[in-house]
């Protein structure tokens, strides 16, 4: 059953890589820009299901900065497809009290993508239901080395000193800063690692693989992940009253 209305400890921010649109359009003689066109339709049953369970963030990954790798017609859909879903759906999210976010280096996209996504963030920007964090030509590795670099300038410009620099500092200048850690990771589509996705944030999420392939992936697989880590026990390295 749904989380919603219970008591069960519920995550604040939900991470999804939402893996296996390729295999789903494959597997019905389909070509893969189709799996990622109802990987679209997937997307919005859990962002409304998100809105229903009243769960404040939600992050996605969309196109990691690996994704350039894949053949020039797989990514000119994804690009259409990115394009077209903005000028469809930001009304409605912003209508349904949705903060759009863009994580990433926008700057390698083509100037009406960029604007389209700049503009639905200016747009949504003092909505507070959802906050939708869409990681868009986004890597872990390179947003640290980002924050590194940013961190550096600031000691040699003379504004920081290098022992004053802690976790608080790094956290600060990633381009998630803003955003509260992840409580719960979910990889749909059977394979169990991270992708290089959020690498600082995931430090003490809990993490949930299952084999769903993210255009099938409804309400009721979120509630199922959602069971799983009310069942979990968050300790973030310390030991629970019952060890103690
Ligand atoms: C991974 O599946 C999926 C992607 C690289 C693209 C994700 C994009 C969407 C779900 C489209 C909707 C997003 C927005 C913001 C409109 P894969 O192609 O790697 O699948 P495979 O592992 O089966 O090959």
């Amino acid at each position: 059953m749904a989380a919603e209305g219970t008591d069960l400890p519920k995550p604040r921010h939900v991470a999804i890589i939402m893996d296996g649109n390729g295999r789903w359009a494959l597997g019905q003689g389909r070509p893969r820009s189709h799996g990622h066109q109802a990987g679209g339709e997937a997307l919005k049953r859990v962002i409304e299901a998100c809105l229903k369970r009243r769960i404040p963030y939600l992050t996605v990954y969309a196109f990691s900065s690996e994704n350039w790798r894949r053949p020039a017609m797989e990514v000119r859909r994804l690009m259409e497809l990115f394009l077209s879903a903005l000028n469809r759906e930001v009304r409605r999210l912003h209508e349904a009290g949705v903060k759009l976010r863009f994580s990433g280096d926008l700057s390698a996209f083509n100037a009406a993508l960029r604007n389209g996504m700049l503009r639905a963030e200016h747009r949504t920007r003092n909505n507070t239901r959802l906050t939708l964090n869409v990681a868009v030509n986004y890597g872990g590795r390179a947003e640290i080395v980002a924050a590194t670099r940013r961190i550096a300038a600031e000691v040699a410009a003379g504004r920081l000193q290098p022992d004053d620099i802690d976790e608080q500092t790094v956290a600060r200048n990633l381009i998630l800063g803003s955003l509260p850690e992840p409580d719960l990771f979910i990889r749909t589509g059977g394979e169990q690692r991270l992708s290089n996705f959020l690498l600082w944030q995931l430090a003490y999420t809990e993490l949930y693989f299952c084999d769903v392939l993210w255009p099938d992936f409804g309400e009721s697989h979120l509630d199922e992940a959602l069971a799983a880590f009310a069942g979990r026990e968050r300790r973030f390295g310390g030991v629970t009253a019952r060890r103690a």
